[in-house]
């Protein structure tokens, strides 16, 4: 349950934190400071990361995970588009896209990908393989670029450009301990007509058909209003101005995950936003959220009342 003790102690003891890359300018309680640096050592496990830290999903993992909307925004592109895969580990799915290299995938839908649209691989830690290097020195020409180093909040628009296609499968969305932030700055990066395409593990889905995955366990991402009603994460994403949004349910992966596809549809983003009050590192780590709406008139709890572990994310065998 949402303590609201905890949460006055999160936003009286403010921390600056400078020294790791996913504390900077994180203003933190200290319960919460030592998780943000537990999920500092996970990013810096090298070889060693934990067995749930899964850094290598392919192309066609991504579009398994994402359903049908990705692959369709990607093939819709062309030589001059841009396409940013926030949180991309090992950085494979870019390869795959650049090489060509689409397995199990169905070839009426492979015919229609052209593989030239330019391509940024996020990742807080540098996963780089040789099978990356090479590529990008084969491609030439900036075809493939990876960033590494800060999380995303840390770039400035103009270091970074903007993008028509950005992806998320279990990076940054997942990660991050400051959400409605990390959304205003994806969704600043996205063109009018552009699409985020990202997912959730474990949260309760927005027709409310799923219960937490692990017993005794809350859903690993949880919104809550100031009155502590729950918002659904797809509640919250659908009061965001300027994008149109569709969440999809999938039972088809351990545990189950909602898949979001989120379209940017005119320049006046303005994201909800939320507080942070629970932390738990872990991959991905468990977090909670205050929503905190200032807009006039709004009623947080019409929209809420609709309807400790590795959090290994997986789909189910098929
Ligand atoms: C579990 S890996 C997922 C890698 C890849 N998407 C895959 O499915 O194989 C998580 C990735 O998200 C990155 N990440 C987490 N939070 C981030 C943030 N706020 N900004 C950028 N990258 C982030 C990590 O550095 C890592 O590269």
């Amino acid at each position: 349950m949402f303590n609201y003790s905890n949460c006055a102690f999160a936003l009286v003891v403010w921390s600056t934190l400078s020294s790791q890359t996913v504390l900077a300018n994180e203003p933190v309680s200290a319960p919460i400071k030592e998780q943000l640096t537990r999920q500092q050592a996970i990013y810096n496990s090298g070889a060693a990361r934990p067995e749930g830290y899964v850094i290598g999903r392919t192309f066609s993992a991504y579009a398994h995970a994402l359903s049908g909307g990705f692959v369709r925004s990607l093939s819709e592109l062309g030589p001059a588009d841009r396409w940013l895969d926030i949180g991309a580990g090992e950085g494979q799915a870019i390869l795959d896209y650049s090489t060509a290299r689409f397995e199990d995938m169905d070839a009426s839908v492979v015919a229609k990908l052209h593989n030239g649209v330019k391509a940024v691989a996020m990742s807080i830690e540098d996963r780089r393989t040789q099978r990356w290097h090479d590529t990008a020195a084969t491609l030439g020409g900036g075809q493939i670029q990876y960033l590494f180093g800060k999380p995303l909040s840390d770039y400035s628009n103009e270091e970074l450009g903007q993008f028509q296609v950005i992806t998320d499968v279990m990076g940054g969305f997942s990660y991050s301990p400051r959400l409605s932030q990390f959304m205003e700055k994806t969704l600043s990066l996205l063109t009018v007509g552009g699409s985020y395409h990202t997912v959730l593990a474990d949260v309760h889905s927005e027709s409310g058909q799923n219960r937490p995955h692990y017993a005794n366990s809350p859903y690993l991402t949880e919104i809550q209003s100031a009155s502590g009603a729950e918002v659904k994460m797809c509640s919250w994403l659908k009061r965001i101005s300027c994008v149109q949004v569709s969440c999809e349910f999938r039972s088809d992966w351990t545990p189950p995950v909602e898949v979001y596809r989120i379209s940017k549809t005119c320049n006046e983003v303005k994201v909800p936003s939320l507080v942070q009050t629970h932390f738990h590192a872990g991959t991905p780590p468990e977090r909670r959220f205050m929503l905190v709406d200032t807009a006039p008139g709004a009623s947080v709890d019409g929209v809420a009342a609709s309807p400790q572990k590795t959090n290994a994310v997986t789909p189910a065998p098929k």
